[in-house]
Formats: C-alpha cells, structure tokens, sequence
C-alpha cells in the first residue's frame, strides 16, 4: 500500500495550538471530545485534526457544546459522566462514538449520523440477555437458516442440555479425528443456540436443519431420560479426558495429545515431570502460567489489558483504532484470551510492520512480557482470498502473555487468590492494512461457526470468496470493497448481524 505524506507526522509536528475562529467552517457544530478511555495524547491529536478540517472543538466541557464524542465508551457512562460534570443532557446534545468524527474527518466535513454512530444507553452489552432482536423473529420455525450467518444468535441459549451434550460429542470426534461428525454435532449445537425457545418434544424439532439422525437420538434420549449414554460414556473416556487436560495447555494441540497419550500419560504432573519429553517455548509457558490462564479473562480484566494494549498502541500510532475483537466484542463475560484489531489511517508501511515490535518493547522493558510469538505479515494484496474455511489469516500478529497487575484492574481485583500482585493473561493483537479492516474486523469477532458459515455461504450461495483480508466475486472478476461489516453483509445479500448476534 502507497501511503503519501502520512497525516500522523504533520499532527505530531501541529503542538498544541488552536485554530484561529475565522477557520472555524462549520458553526452549528461544538464538539467536545471526551479523554475518558481515549486518552490524552489521542484526545489532543483528534482535536488538533478536527479544528484543522473547519470544526469548532472546545478544550472544557460546556454548555455551548452540541456533540460530545467519546471513545469505548457506552452512552450510559457518558451520562453518567455528564452527571457528574453537572451538565444537563439536554435532548439537542448529541452523544457520539469517535467512528462519526473519524468519519466527518475523511469527509471533510459533517457526515449525516446514524444508529452506528449514536451512543444508546446501554445498547451494548446488557441487552444481550434480553435481545429485542429476537422478538422480531418468527415464532415458528420454518424459516431457520441452515447458515449460522442468516441466523440471530445472542448468548442466552435456552437449549443448553442439549447443546453441551453436542459439544462434549463434537470435542470427542474431533480428538477421533472424525471431522465428519464433529462438524455434524457442531452445527447442530449452533443451531439450537439460535432457537428463541427451548426444545420440549421431538415435534419441536421438525423443520430444524443441521439435524440429522445421530444428532435426533441423542435430542430423543435426553427429552426422555434427562442424559444421553453416549455423552456419559465419553465423559469417562479414558482417551476424551487426557487429550482434553493435554489441550488446556496452551501450545498443546491434537498432534501433542496424540503422542502424550500414546506414550502412556494420563495426568499434566506426569507429564511435566518427565526428563525425556521436549517442550516448546509455547508450552513452557503453558506450564509455568497453567493455573492463571485456566482460570481465564473476566470483563474488567479485558478491559485493563485494553487500557495497556491502548497506552502502548498511541504511544506509536495515535491515530490507530485499537478494536477489541473475539468473543468479548460478541457480548460474553469471560474469555480465554482477550484479542485485539489494530489498524492505523495515517501509517506508512513501514510504521506499520514496526508498531507490533515498538509495543512489545515497550512492554518488555516494562516487564510485563511473560510470553510472545509476533507472526510477520504475509499478505499480498492482489491475491484471492483463500477458499479453506478454516484458514489462518495472513496478517501480522502476535499472541502473547501478558502480567496484570490486579491494582490495575477495575473491579477491585481480579480473579486471583493468592499473594501474587498479577494474573497471567492471554492476549492476540493483530495489525491490518487501514483497507482492509472491515474484513480483518468481521473475520476475528466470530464466532468461529458463525465465520465458517458466512465463507460457505459465499462460496455456495453467491460465487463469491470471503476471507479475513477480501471479498471477490468471481462472476464479475473483482474484489468487493467495504468500509465497514456493514459493507459486507450488504455484499453478500445478507441481513445486518450484530456482534452480539454471532454467538453461533
Ligand atoms: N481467528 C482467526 N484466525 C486465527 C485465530 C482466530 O480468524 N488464527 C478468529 C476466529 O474466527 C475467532 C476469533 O478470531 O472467532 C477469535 O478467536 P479466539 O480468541 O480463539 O476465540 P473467541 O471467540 O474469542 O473465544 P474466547 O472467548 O474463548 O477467546
Ligand atoms: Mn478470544
Ligand atoms: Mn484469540
């Protein structure tokens, strides 16, 4: 990608000054831009920028102002925040995500704002036990997808006895090596999650797709008799239970379980005791952080590890959007990692293959590294996306351990016992072309089912391939561009559906 002249470095050289008033292009707007959870270096660029393109931005809060814009903030914070600042919200204050200023920057000048823009109190994350969308769906259930992508799928799951026996089966076929009927089980789970009611009698699954015989008897055995044999059986599978302690640790795959298990293990301290086995770096630190990140991420520590992830990120790009992505961005409360999107508009190439080592040295020096792999970016931009359902992506990324300090975490402290001040925690952060992030964003929220689904879609319902990075339509020979998830579902044919609906 050809960047010319990148903004960032004339904003770096900008200081702190105000744009004199008579530049001031726009004066029905006084935006205020909120430094909570953005930061003052950011807050200081966005400002610097907007007054540069003509907008009036004040440096207080007051009340002249008529937009206020904040950043990874819900509209009840922001509420809240005004509260506190004794402003009233009056109905004309308009309470907006920093993607509307970005916007009106790239346009150059106010852009019309919409739903996606408008922070609504608590649209968020609390609507998801009790999603409006669902409502709207028809109660039968004729009409259900046989892709995860045409289906509203939200984390209240009301099928759960059935779901977690598919899942239990789906994990044992997979440690078999039975992909058929682990894909089988699998579907079936994430087409109950989506059911808005839960299945009583036999006859509640007519017209379900993604059930085929295995899957009904095992629905049929545990409408009658409240357990399934088979998942019992495999629940005192002597193969199931090591290869599923093996895999808690993290760098153990299938192939390491595999060979563990033929070698005669059954428990981690016999494994990790053994003088002859050979480990990787990976798995080391498995081992050393076992019980920190077995006991995974809870929301408030997402949301430190953000602020770090933040503070290192604009030290470097303080244009950058740093997006949290994975299972947090659809709406759970726990996590076993907490992954990140970064993308930066102003960046050069090379500022932006160096951003991901500038952090990790910077969290180094810092001592806060326990662990990290950073994976160079392989990206080509003129190639077609990949056809696999299941490829990895071809961008630069790095997984990593990081320390928590518990002081740092909001709720008090973090889900940790012991005298140890921190918590081991897992975290991805993966760097994107600013082109390609609407594609980059969709492919790393998820679910996993919910993203094989849409792929197959493409490529079975409209002669089209979609990967992390792409869109191509292969009846017209080009590549789909999208500024947004948006974008793409629109591409696709498909209807909108929101993060927290892809729970699939
Ligand atoms: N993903 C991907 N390529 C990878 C790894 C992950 O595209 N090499 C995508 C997957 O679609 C997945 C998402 O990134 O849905 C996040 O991956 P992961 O953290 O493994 O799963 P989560 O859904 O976040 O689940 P958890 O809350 O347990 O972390
Ligand atoms: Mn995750
Ligand atoms: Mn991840």
């Amino acid at each position: 990608m050809a960047h010319t002249g990148p903004r960032k470095k004339r904003a770096r050289q900008m200081g702190t000054s105000m744009a004199p008033t008579q530049d001031i292009k726009f004066r029905d707007l006084v935006l205020f831009i909120l430094e909570k959870k953005m930061g003052v270096t950011r807050r200081a660029f966005l400002m610097e920028l907007a007054r540069r393109k003509g907008f009036r931005v004040e440096n207080e809060l007051s009340d002249s102002v008529t937009h206020i814009v904040a950043e990874n903030t819900s509209g009840s914070d922001v509420l809240e925040w005004l509260q506190v600042q004794k402003i009233k919200s009056s109905a004309q204050l308009e309470l907006l995500d920093v993607s509307w200023l970005i916007e009106c920057m790239g346009a150059g000048r106010p852009v019309e704002m919409t739903g996606k823009h408008q922070l609504v109190v608590r649209r968020d994350l609390s609507s998801n036990t009790n999603p409006g969308p669902q409502k709207t769906l028809p109660p039968a259930v004729e009409n259900i997808s046989q892709y995860a992508c045409q289906r509203r799928t939200s984390l209240n799951n009301c099928n759960r006895i059935f779901t977690d026996a598919f899942e239990i089966l789906a994990e044992n076929f997979e440690f078999r090596e039975n992909g058929g009927s682990c894909l089988a089980f699998m579907r079936a789970a994430s087409v109950l999650k989506s059911l808005p009611s839960p299945i009583i009698s036999m006859r509640d699954t007519d017209g379900i797709p993604c059930l085929d015989d295995k899957v009904k008897c095992v629905i049929e055995e545990i409408i009658e008799d409240g357990e399934s044999a088979e998942v019992k059986a495999v629940l005192n599978d002597e193969r199931y239970n090591s290869f599923k302690l093996f895999t808690s640790v993290f760098g153990v795959g299938l192939k390491t379980s595999e060979k563990w298990f033929r070698m005669g293990f059954r428990t981690l301290s016999k494994v990790r005791s053994d003088k002859t086995l050979k480990f990787t770096r990976m798995q080391k630190a498995g081992f050393l952080y076992y019980e920190d990140l077995l006991s995974r991420v809870t929301r408030p520590e997402a949301d430190a590890v953000s602020m770090l992830v933040q503070e290192a990120v604009w030290a470097f790009l303080p244009d950058a959007f740093i997006t949290v992505t994975g299972g947090f961005r659809r709406g759970k409360k726990i996590g076993h990692d907490v992954d990140f999107l970064i993308t930066s508009p102003g960046a050069t190439e090379e500022e932006e293959q160096q951003l991901l080592h500038q952090v990790i040295n910077l969290w180094e020096k810092k001592g806060l590294l326990l662990y990290y792999d950073l994976v160079e970016s392989t990206f080509e931009e003129l190639k077609l996306p990949s056809r696999k359902v299941d490829a990895f992506d071809h961008f630069q990324k790095c997984f990593l351990i990081l320390k928590l300090y518990h002081q740092t975490v909001a709720s008090g402290q973090s889900s940790q016992l012991q005298e140890k001040t921190w918590k081991a925690i897992r975290v991805d952060l993966v760097m994107c072309p600013y082109a390609n992030r609407a594609f980059a964003l969709l492919g790393w929220t998820g679910s996993r089912q919910f993203e094989r689904d849409l792929r197959r879609y493409a490529t079975h319902e409209r002669k089209m391939i979609l990967d992390n990075h792409a869109l191509y339509d292969k009846t017209k020979r080009v590549f789909l561009k999208a500024d947004s998830e948006e974008d793409i579902f629109e591409h696709l044919g498909l209807e909108y559906i929101e993060p927290w609906e892809r729970n699939a």
